[in-house]
This record gives C-alpha cells, sequence and structure tokens, in this order.
C-alpha cells in the first residue's frame, strides 16, 4: 500500500518506473499466464504478456474505485444522462437486453428498438423467402448500404466476419466514401432492377452519404426511365435508417420505407440497431439475434462483475496503465483472420472518436492524455510491413493479438502455420534476442567490429507487451460478445480519463471547412480570401490543372 500522504496517481507513476522488465516478471512468476487470463463466452484472452503486476492491479483498481467505475458503469445501464454535451444517455446495451431485464424507465426505449427490430426481421424474411412485395420491396439480389462512420463500420465489419459461414441469397455491398470511384466500380457490377439500398445515416445529413445516396437514386431513375417503368418504382429500391426521419422522407424515401433509429444509439455503437440491417441480411436475422445474444454476455459481465475479476475493466486498466503511467502512444490491433481484416478500422472509430478527447466532461482540463492511436492490420501480412518496427522501433508498441482456433475451411496446415505466427510473434515480443545470442549467430568470417555492428542490428529487446485473444470459433455470438466488450472497455477508459466517450464534437471543424472550401473548388472565388494561403495556393493549384 502506497503511504497515505501521496495520491494513488503518484504511487501509480512511482511504480511505473520501478516495476521490473516483462522477462523478468515471468521469471519471478512463470505461471502468470494463470492468473493473467480469462474467459467469456467462447472469447479467451491472455494478458499476461502485459508489463503489470498484482501491486499495480492494486494501485489501479484504487484509481477506479477513487474514481467511481462501479457507479459509472451502473450509471450507464441504468440509461442516466452520460453524455452530458449532448444531454442524452447512452443505451446501446438496451438494444440487447432481453425484455425481462429492461429497467423500467427505460420501457419505452426498449419497446421502440424491439419494434425496429421486428421491421429488421420481416424485412429479411421478405427477402430471403421471395416475398419482397410484401413488404413494398424489390426481390434484391444485390443490397447496398450507404453510409460511413458508424453507419458502415459495424454493419460492414460484422458482414465481412460472417457472410462467408453464414450465408444468405442475397449479397451486401457497401457505398462509403464520397470519392465515386468506388461506387461506379460497384453500380458497374450491379443489375438496378434486383438493388436495394439501405441509406444509413443517423443525422441523415452526412454529406457524403448524402451525395452517394443521389448517385445512386439517378443510377435507379435512369434504368427504371431505360425499361419504360414508372418513376414510382423508384421507391421500391430504397430504405432509410436514421433518427430524423423527416429528413429521410423529405429526401425522398417513402415514409414506410424508414427504419428509425434511437438518438440515444451513437454512432459507433449502432451496429446493433436498425444500422445492422445490411449485416442482418447478408447473414440471416436468426444469427444477428445471436450476434445479440453474444453481446448480452458482455453486458451481463461489465455491469455484474466485481471490478476485480472483470475482464473488461482489466482491459481497460491496462490500456491506462500502458498509456498513461508507461507512455506508449499508440497500440497495434492485429486479427489473424482475414474476416476480421476490418476490426482496426472499426476500433479506430470506436476508440479514438470515442476517447480522443481534450477536455473532460464538464469542460475541464485533463490530467494527463487520453485515447492512444489505434492502428494496425491483418496478420501474417503486416509481418512483411510494420513488424520491424514493431519488433526493433524505438517506440513500444502494445499489441493486440486476436486469432480463431476453429477456423471455417479444411485447410489444416494453413491454419496451423496462422496461429503458429500469431502465438510466435506474441512470444517473440516479450522475449527478444539479447546481444550475445546475436553476436554468436553472426557471421563468423567477418572482423570484430563488424560482426558487432551486425550482431547490434540483430538484437531484439524483447519486453514488449501484447494481449493475446482466442476465439472459439468466429461465430455471431462470439463477435458480439468481443466487440460489447470493447465497446465497454471504451466506456471504462472514458472514466478512467474522465472524458465523454460518447460525442464527437471533433469532427465538425474540418466538416465546416470543407463546406466553405467547397463553393471555391465550384468556381465562386468570393469567400476565397477567408481561406489560409496554403489552402488558397491548393485552389489555385486544382483550377489550374482541372480539366
Ligand atoms: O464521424 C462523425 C460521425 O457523426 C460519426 O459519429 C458517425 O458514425 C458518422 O459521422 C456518420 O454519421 P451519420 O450516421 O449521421 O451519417
Amino acid at each position: 500500500m502506497q503511504s497515505p500522504d501521496i495520491s494513488v496517481l503518484d504511487a501509480l507513476h512511482r511504480h511505473a518506473k520501478s516495476i521490473p522488465a516483462l522477462t523478468q516478471l515471468f521469471e519471478e512468476h512463470p505461471q502468470r499466464s494463470q492468473l493473467y487470463c480469462a474467459q467469456l463466452g467462447s472469447v479467451y484472452i491472455d494478458f499476461s504478456k502485459q508489463r503489470i503486476d498484482q501491486h499495480g492491479f492494486d494501485l489501479l483498481y484504487q484509481r477506479a474505485q477513487e474514481l467511481d467505475l462501479a457507479g459509472k458503469i451502473s450509471a450507464l445501464f441504468a440509461g442516466k444522462k452520460v453524455n452530458a454535451s449532448e444531454n442524452r444517455a447512452a443505451l446501446h446495451p438496451l438494444l440487447r437486453t432481453r425484455e425481462s431485464a429492461v429497467p423500467p424507465a427505460l420501457a419505452d426505449y426498449a419497446a421502440s428498438m424491439r419494434s425496429a427490430h421486428e421491421d429488421m426481421r420481416k424485412i429479411c424474411a421478405a427477402l430471403h423467402h421471395g416475398h419482397a412485395e410484401s413488404v413494398g420491396l424489390v426481390q434484391a439480389r444485390d443490397v447496398v448500404n450507404i453510409g460511413i462512420g458508424g453507419s458502415d463500420l459495424g454493419p460492414r465489419l460484422v458482414c465481412e466476419a460472417l457472410s462467408q459461414r453464414y450465408k444468405t441469397n442475397v449479397r451486401v455491398h457497401f457505398m462509403t466514401n464520397v470519392d465515386a470511384h468506388a461506387s461506379q466500380e460497384l453500380l458497374s457490377r450491379l443489375d438496378p432492377a434486383q438493388t436495394l439500398f439501405i441509406i444509413a445515416s443517423k443525422s441523415f445529413s452526412t454529406q457524403e452519404t448524402r451525395l452517394n445516396a443521389v448517385l445512386a437514386r439517378r443510377w435507379i431513375a435512369q434504368a427504371l426511365a431505360a425499361r419504360g417503368q414508372e418513376a414510382s418504382e423508384l421507391s421500391r429500391h430504397f430504405l432509410a435508417i436514421s433518427s430524423n426521419v423527416q429528413a429521410a422522407v423529405d429526401f425522398g424515401i417513402s415514409a414506410d420505407h424508414v427504419l428509425p433509429m434511437s438518438d440515444t444509439v451513437g454512432g459507433r455503437f449502432s451496429l446493433w440497431s436498425t444500422v445492422g440491417l445490411s449485416a442482418a441480411i447478408a447473414i440471416g436475422y436468426e444469427h444477428f439475434e445471436a450476434l445479440l445474444a453474444g453481446a448480452a454476455l458482455a453486458d451481463q459481465h461489465y455491469q455484474h462483475q466485481p471490478l476485480r475479476s472483470n475482464i473488461i475493466v482489466q482491459l481497460a486498466l491496462l490500456e491506462y496503465w500502458n498509456r498513461n503511467m508507461l507512455g506508449h502512444a499508440s497500440r497495434a490491433v492485429i486479427p489473424y483472420d482475414d474476416r476480421l481484416a476490418r476490426l482496426p478500422e472499426f476500433l479506430q472509430q470506436l476508440e479514438m472518436e470515442s476517447n480522443g478527447k481534450g477536455v473532460g466532461c464538464g469542460g475541464e482540463s485533463l490530467i494527463g492524455e487520453t485515447a492512444p492511436v489505434v492502428w494496425g492490420g491483418l496478420g501474417t501480412n503486416v509481418q512483411h510491413a510494420i513488424f520491424q518496427a514493431i519488433h526493433q522501433g524505438t517506440q513500444v508498441v502494445p499489441v493486440d493479438f486476436i486469432g480463431v482456433i476453429n477456423p471455417d475451411h479444411p485447410y489444416r496446415e494453413n491454419h496451423d502455420a496462422l496461429l503458429a505466427n500469431m502465438l510466435g510473434q506474441g512470444a517473440a515480443l516479450l522475449r527478444g534476442k539479447s546481444f550475445a545470442e546475436a553476436y554468436a549467430e553472426s557471421g563468423l568470417q567477418l572482423d570484430a567490429q563488424a560482426r558487432t555492428a551486425l550482431a547490434r542490428a540483430r538484437e531484439f529487446s524483447g519486453n514488449r507487451p501484447s494481449t493475446s485473444v482466442l476465439l472459439d470459433r468466429l461465430t455471431p455470438e462470439a463477435l458480439g460478445c468481443f466487440i460489447a466488450m470493447l465497446e465497454h472497455k471504451v466506456h471504462a477508459l472514458s472514466v478512467l480519463w474522465q472524458v465523454n466517450a460518447f460525442d464527437q464534437w471533433g469532427v465538425e471543424l474540418g466538416k465546416t471547412l470543407a463546406n466553405a472550401v467547397l463553393p471555391a473548388l465550384q468556381g465562386e472565388l468570393s469567400a476565397v480570401g477567408a481561406l489560409d494561403t496554403s489552402t488558397q495556393a491548393l485552389l489555385q493549384k486544382v483550377h489550374t490543372v482541372r480539366l
């Protein structure tokens, strides 16, 4: 226990300066992997390769108690207005709460969410069983989700993760960026007569999504005209998902084709809502329900497990320790399964849009750093790209390895190699290679100076932290549980960093200035003078070269 006259934070920083190296922690407690691991559903997590010990965890638990993390968790699930700047609750857990467990105060919200889920189920059934006309839709072979950020990343991650194993008769695609190259290429492969568009936008004001929706509507209208069909047929090709139903109707979507979403569900937390419709269409509604059930398991754990045996809290405390005590400025997320290739990008929004903040919930200055830069890529591919820096760079980058034990293909030798690489990389980051080992390997024919130089280049510091996650199999339950664990880790970290995880004012200024530049790009130069001279010069360059 630290002396009463220093704060827990000071004690944490002091401990970070004195805690032994990772290899020493393993030497002192070889069986630490049996202590620092957890199983939640079919998700196994080994965090023993993190540079932490019991005293460090004790201090971290004290810090969590100082900040009333348990109370903040209760407030989240009780539907309190945890999103202070927007005066809203954050009700994404309610989307996967069974009816009998809904707090009475949230009954109305839960009822509307259940109703929206029922709309999703009906649309899936109609498309999958050939009676799309019963819900006023075209019998689509292809569905295109038009959306960006949380209106794209979550459903896309689920689709890419699960649609190989859980196929339906409908192919799902994603139109995201305002760059029309991707849209042009996608539409060139589709038949407008059999294509349904889902315009997913919580605000229904996102520039990229609206422009892509206009492009899609023009594409369908032209095809209808070419076939001599009535323009009224257009509505059968469009659904919208939004918390701004009127804006969707004003855009031209028929009111009975707009699926609502609650404004209490943040975009990056919305895949469980109607925003997940494209995913449900891709994998089947029963598997979407299994995804929700997996997330509910994580909710139960986060909400009811005491802090000291709460794996979600422990993951958050480790991130806080790495970021704020050990000073690691980034974290790499490396899924060793092609179907999870989208996970780093999804977590970039979930973590950096939630906790990449600079002031506290009440506008106060913060103590220390907040969200690390989250990045990563697909294993084994990134072993041939970024692992040089991960192993020998001057910055220590904690790594999250995510693997799947049982594949959904018959190629055992490939999967053995994949898992061997994942486990081997974590072992190498821990163990490193000493100078003596490197020297012994280096060319005997070299003179002493050259041999020493080569040995130094082949030396590995080791003692580089990682967490390893293993899913039994990539199922909806496992994926839902894992994603919800990461959502709640973000919430716990927001409490530790004392920021609001549920707003995103930081995305507004760039959009505002883009809207100021747009008229200048389109020839209206009156406002150019208000822009900085670099931007003016760039505009001039565009006008000079543009055809
Ligand atoms: O990036 C800002 C943001 O508002 C995200 O939070 C959101 O997921 C995305 O843009 C799309 O917003 P909308 O769903 O309202 O189109």
